[in-house]
């Protein structure tokens, strides 16, 4: 999708779709008027004739008004008072979402208020609802495809919305990266592809290091390795590093991503129905991914970590059984009872080994872990568990600024006896009661009491379907603009 910050007067291309966005009650104030009155009153009578109110989420589609343009769409913003950064982009996108197939190729846009930031929010907005994974397509009918190849935003501060733009097309492109993480089929995207797409990241400035096997073992990863024993294809560890603070010395952050490249389950197998979801069991680390590349693609003055845990979890002769004892990096043992519960033992030395080497500030894991957390929040909020509060503060708060909904959740001592094994220093599950719950507590043990949060993302990495203007049916990239945000505000220098 092709971006352009125009003036109101700029010259109308052929087939060009205008789009205005409006506040509820007078709809037909400002440029909406305007157009109203260079179409001989075609959006008054189209108005007149229908329901539209301008409130949030209603499209009103005009086609065929003379004059000015083949289609026009009228879309509600809601209230003005609260018309903040989020209803910027998520009408800019239901703008995009009603024109997109109309077999016209520019958009263009107007904004109820004017401004160069609320100007590149639009175009956020536009270009993560414009996302789409179809690669593996080769017979799409082509009234079926989007036609709309460029977006004008219609603003008074051109300049200083292009110049505005940058980190914005960042976000949206680390995104997208993310996005096709989770979405390629798990032929294709194994721990090897995965590193290999990581590796690429390069070329914007990360530093990227590869672990595989050998080096695990040598590490002692015992926790993380028996999960990919069953599989023909080597686990690897990612380790993606920025140091864009001033002080490349400085104590840098972390995050790190739970990468089940496909989870059968193991021996404990998954029964057949839905189980190609869990292609997008790496969800965890796709967000991690993408958070690096935002970083690297926006120069943020930050230092911080990505490590990325990546295996395949199959059933095999030589699979790991439920009743084996592993021992983890840290050296605690662990009692297998369900290798089903494998994202929490690739994290234990994923964990361990990122506290270990980098002495981060704090770590921050993203997981698709549990199916307990759908029942416990539905498919729209992301569980928050952690050890300092602090940081559950500032994780929420650009929860709510980016429109990622994430709840805090409790970790409490009690129940971390659940987790005590028979014959070894703790077991892989604590049964189905509070199970999102005694799977951060296991987490926990490996974080050697370093400022640390979990953010149980099995809920919403993936959107089937989504009632959000600005996320596509499918894989989310839920993680990305909410770390991204909290960097942004609170940890750069
Ligand atoms: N990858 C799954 C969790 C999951 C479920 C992610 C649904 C996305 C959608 C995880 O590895 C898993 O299998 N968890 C088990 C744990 C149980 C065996 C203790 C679960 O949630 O049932
Ligand atoms: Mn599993
Ligand atoms: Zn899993």
């Amino acid at each position: 999708m092709e971006i352009e910050f125009v003036a109101a007067q700029a010259a109308l291309a052929d087939k060009t779709a205008l789009a205005v966005i409006v506040f509820e009650g007078d709809v037909l104030a400002g440029a909406a008027g305007e157009l109203d009155a260079q179409a001989g009153g075609a959006l008054g009578r189209a108005v007149d004739g229908g329901r539209f109110t301008g409130a949030k989420g209603q499209v009103l589609d005009v086609h065929g008004a003379p004059g000015v343009s083949p289609r026009i769409v009228l879309v509600g913003a809601g209230k003005a008072e609260a018309f903040d950064d989020l209803a910027v982009e998520n009408a800019a996108a239901s703008a995009y979402g009603a024109v997109k197939a109309s077999g016209l190729t520019v958009l263009r846009l107007r904004l109820p208020k004017d401004g160069a930031h609320t100007a590149a929010q639009a175009a956020l907005g536009v270009r993560l609802a414009a996302y789409r994974f179809d690669r593996y397509r080769t017979k799409e009918p082509a009234e079926k495809k989007p036609t709309v190849i460029k977006t004008q935003i219609v603003t008074g501060e051109a300049d200083a919305a292009l110049a505005a733009f940058p980190p914005y097309a960042a976000l949206a492109d680390a995104v997208a990266f993310s996005r096709d993480l989770v979405s390629e089929p798990p032929n294709v995207l194994y721990p090897e592809e995965f590193a290999r797409r990581v590796k690429a990241l390069e070329s914007l400035g990360l530093e990227v290091e590869i672990l595989g096997e050998a080096e695990m073992a040598k590490l002692g990863m015992g926790s993380l390795l028996g999960v990919g024993q069953g599989s023909t294809r080597e686990s690897q560890l990612a380790v993606i590093k920025w140091y864009g603070a001033k002080d490349k010395k400085a104590q840098p952050i972390a995050f790190v991503g739970k990468g089940v490249c496909f989870d059968t389950g193991g021996i404990s197998l998954k029964p057949a129905d839905g189980m190609e979801d869990m292609k997008w069991d790496m969800g965890g680390a796709g967000a991690v991914a993408g958070l690096m590349h935002v970083l690297a693609g926006r120069k943020a003055k930050v230092n911080a970590i990505g490590i990325l845990g990546l295996v395949e979890n199959m059933p095999d002769g030589n699979a790991q059984r439920p009743g084996d004892v592993v021992t983890s990096m840290s050296g605690q043992t662990i009692e297998i009872i369900n290798t089903d519960a494998e994202g929490r033992l690739v994290l234990a030395d994923a964990v361990w080994y990122c506290q270990d080497r980098f002495k981060p500030k704090f770590m921050v894991d993203l997981a698709t872990l549990t199916g307990a957390i759908i029942i416990s929040l539905g498919n729209d909020y992301a569980g928050l568990f952690s050890n300092n509060d602090e940081l559950s503060a500032n994780l929420l708060a650009a929860s709510t600024a980016e429109g990622e909904p994430l709840w805090r959740m409790p970790l409490p001592s009690q129940y971390d006896k659940n987790i005590d094994s028979a014959i070894a220093d703790m077991k892989n599950t604590g049964g189905r009661p509070g199970g999102s719950i005694t799977a951060a507590l296991f987490i926990q043990r490996f974080v050697n009491g370093v400022p640390w949060a979990h953010l149980d993302i099995a809920s919403t990495a993936w959107k089937k379907p989504s009632s959000v203007p600005t996320i596509p049916e499918g894989a989310t990239g839920y993680g990305v603009r909410l770390l991204n945000r909290m960097v942004a505000d609170k940890y750069e220098s």
